[in-house]
């Protein structure tokens, strides 16, 4: 089940103000990957923003977002129309029911950002959304994300917690407070606290993020028919390190 802070309609209007465009580097570092793909998938899109920004810089060719959050996705649809909008993921589907594979024909560029990744919980989840990813690359495509690296330990800025403010919908007050509940092994659980200033309560939504090891990753990615072609730890591209705050991956198929 998508976390509350995607299916929530309220929250989804929120996304875009806590994650608004360059929040963070990997912006520019993906939006360069798409500009130069003909055609791109970006599963886990959210509200799009990856490819509605390549959209307004030119981009000509095919450019789908997958999400199987309706809220989320409404936000982008909202703002651009020329983008193939698909609810849904790549194992279930049935992505608003179309008749045809609406993946048929490949993908020059498949991409998960935002951590979006980390949403996959068990092996299986790995295993068959990886698999789904290979089978809707085109032989020369590439799949680039990130995941979070164990070795930052990155959750322990979330303990005891972690406030961000910011405007909001018709320049009132967002806030956010995220807090750590437990970490047992790979998986990390926290809450999200969401206040906009006339609400008369916070929204909370709660979520579990796995945190898996490059060596973790990289037997999925092969048992999956992809190899690593480059591996960085930063935006910056510098090389993974074991405390390095990414996992930033590039493969292709075998
Ligand atoms: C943190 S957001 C990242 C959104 C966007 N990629 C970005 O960079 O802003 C994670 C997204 O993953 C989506 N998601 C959850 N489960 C998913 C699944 N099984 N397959 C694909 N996406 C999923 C959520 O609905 C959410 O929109």
């Amino acid at each position: 089940m998508v976390d509350r802070h995607f299916s929530h309609p309220d929250l989804a209007e929120l996304y875009d103000h806590f994650s608004h465009w360059r929040v963070c580097p990997q912006d520019d570092f993906y939006l360069d990957l798409v500009m130069g793909a003909g055609s791109v998938l970006d599963v886990g899109c959210g509200t799009g923003k990856l490819q509605r920004v390549a959209r307004e810089h030119g981009h000509t060719g095919r450019l789908v977002g997958l999400d199987p959050a309706r809220a989320m996705l409404e936000v982008g649809r909202r703002d651009r129309s020329d983008i193939e909008w698909i609810q849904g993921d790549l194992v279930r589907g049935p992505y608003d029911e179309r008749e045809s594979d609406p993946f048929e024909g490949g993908f020059d560029l498949i991409v998960m950002s935002g951590h979006a990744f980390q949403v996959f919980l068990t092996d299986q989840e790995v295993r068959d959304n990886l698999a789904a990813i290979r089978r809707a690359l085109t032989d020369q495509g590439r799949f680039v994300f990130e995941t979070r690296n164990p070795g930052a330990r990155g959750w322990r800025a979330w303990d005891p917690e972690r406030v961000r403010v910011v405007q909001g919908p018709d320049g009132r007050e967002a806030r956010c407070t995220h807090r750590l509940q437990e970490v047992e092994g790979e998986l990390v659980t926290f809450t999200s606290d969401y206040h906009l200033q006339g609400w008369a309560e916070p929204l909370v939504s709660r979520s579990t993020l796995r945190f898996l090891d490059a060596e973790r990753l990289d037997v999925f990615l092969g048992e999956a028919g992809l190899r690593v072609s480059a591996r960085y730890g930063y935006w910056d591209r510098t090389p993974l390190t074991a405390t390095s705050p990414e996992i930033i991956t590039f493969a292709r198929p075998i």
